[in-house]
């Protein structure tokens, strides 16, 4: 059933890894070299022989580096890349066990969710074709008139025994199988897309949304069961609901999907993908550093990176799929560190993380590049959204150059908030035109150098201004 699973993982090598972030990322070659090896040693343990794989623990990394230079876009990106379970957290989001608040190991749990669906997920469309075809018969069991089904017919012979050998009956079926091949070749050919059917569905949505206050508000353990226990506890509500022909097809074979998807073993599949390719990214590590026992929000800080110990270096948590082994889940930590420094961190904690990079801060060619290069380049996302309004929003090179003056500029005088500034930039620079945008009608606007001189020049010479507005 899951022959594809070593596979499936991320089999990009290194350089692909790297060339894919750079499509996102300008620059910080370090950073990306390292998250690129650590995840294709991921791939390369799955290949070792048993008795040595289990011996290779990951080799945890600490991304360190100034604000807005990329740190979290790596993670983002990494993500999509990993085709692995993984969960991206900001660590100080978490309090120590015995506080109110979310405790570390909630993270182990999450991330086992996230594997649960992401298994459930390759399931559901390795069963689709058969889920198909077992939708389009129900469906043409509700389409075809009454006492056509095969149902009805059945129901009809089994109440009257005496009418199944009459002459009359015998060649009904065959014309019966006639129409529904009939129907089913109209409902291929979307012939019957018009058509509304009436469906009984299972509707249990109702009490989610109550349980995710629960798992919120620190009653972790008692939410983990609380949920099915409920679930079986309330009968099913069915809902009839009157849906048009397309949809029914889409909602029935999202029901017979689940029917033909085996939870258990989708369960301890998810359960050994968290363990063995499991990645677990902790964001923000150094709004946990600090060990003088401070106080305020403070306190529990020390007791936050205590609790991360074990979890990092190899323990079992209980989730509500089962117990999940540590030992082999990817860490890698990123946090700004300007003002608790990595050796600030508590010394256990340090040594969990033996790979540590540097991002560098961003300068003007950075940012020139930045502006235009990423597949999403914030440039790219002004056209898109001025062409909403008919607008055909144009830079001019020197622009954009003058641009990067200003957010470099504005970066050294007052503080440094790396790419992040080229976004305030903009945001003045366009102010004006994103207001009266819908008013102009269709037209091509140019910004040229004089119009960002124009907009932005008197800001950026009055440092207090600047700090206000940029
Ligand atoms: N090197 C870069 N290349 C492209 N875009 C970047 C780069 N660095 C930052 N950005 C952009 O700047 C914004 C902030 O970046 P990011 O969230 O990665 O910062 P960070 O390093 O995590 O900062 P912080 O320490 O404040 O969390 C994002 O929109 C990101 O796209
Ligand atoms: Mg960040």
């Amino acid at each position: 059933m899951f022959d594809e699973q070593e596979s499936a993982q991320s089999a990009f090598t290194p350089r692909e890894i790297v060339s894919e972030l750079d499509r996102y990322i300008i620059g910080q070659d370090e950073a990306k070299r390292a998250v690129a090896i650590a995840l294709r040693n991921r791939w390369r343990r799955q290949r070792v022989p048993e008795d040595l794989r289990d011996e290779i623990a990951p080799k945890n990394i600490i991304m360190i580096g100034p604000t807005g230079v990329g740190k979290t876009e790596i993670a983002r990106r990494l993500a999509r890349l990993a085709q692995a379970p993984f969960l991206k957290v900001e660590a100080s989001k978490y309090t120590e066990v015995g506080y109110v608040g979310r405790d570390v190991e909630s993270m182990v749990r999450d991330l086992v969710e996230i594997s649960f669906r992401l298994v459930r997920e390759e399931e559901t469309q390795r069963v689709r074709i058969k889920a198909q075809e077992l939708a389009e018969e129900r469906l043409l069991d509700l389409l075809l008139p009454p006492g056509r089904s095969f149902e009805d017919r059945a129901e009809a012979q089994a109440g009257s025994l005496s009418t199944t050998l009459d002459g009359e009956h015998e060649d009904e079926p065959a014309s019966a199988q006639r129409t529904r091949e009939k129907f089913r070749q109209m409902l291929r050919e979307a012939k019957l897309d018009e058509r509304r059917v009436e469906l009984d569905l299972t509707d249990r949505g109702g009490f989610f949304p109550m349980m995710q206050v629960f798992s919120t508000s620190g009653v972790e353990e008692m939410n983990m069961n609380l949920q099915d226990m409920l679930g079986n506890l309330f009968p099913k509500r069915t809902k009839r609901r009157r849906v048009s022909v397309p949809e029914a097809l889409e909602l029935l074979t999202a029901e017979e999907a689940q029917k033909l998807i085996d939870n258990e073993r989708v369960t301890r599949e998810a359960l050994h993908r968290a363990e063995q390719s499991g990645i677990i990214i902790i964001d923000e590590i150094d709004k946990v550093a600090g060990r003088e026992a401070g106080k305020g929000p403070d306190v529990s800080r020390e007791g936050v990176q205590r609790d991360l110990l074990p979890i990092v270096e190899g323990s079992t948590v209980a989730t509500k799929y089962g117990m999940v082994n540590t030992q082999h889940i990817l860490f890698i930590a990123s946090g700004a560190f300007s003002v608790a420094k990595p050796s600030d961190l508590i010394p256990e904690l340090q040594g969990r993380f033996p790979i540590r990079v540097e991002l560098g801060s961003l300068g003007r060619d950075d940012f020139v590049r930045i502006l235009t290069e990423p597949r999403n380049s914030l440039i790219k996302q002004y056209v898109a959204l001025m062409a909403t309004e008919g607008i055909e929003l144009v830079f001019e090179d020197a622009a954009l150059q003058r641009v990067a003056d200003i957010a470099a500029e504005v970066n050294s005088r007052t503080e440094n908030i790396g790419a992040r500034r080229l976004h305030t930039v903009m945001e003045k620079l366009l102010e004006d035109l994103s207001f009266r945008a819908p008013e102009l009608g269709s037209q091509r606007v140019v910004i040229d150098e004089a119009e960002v001189v124009r907009a932005l020049a008197d800001i950026v010479e009055d440092l207090d201004l600047s700090r206000y507005i940029l």
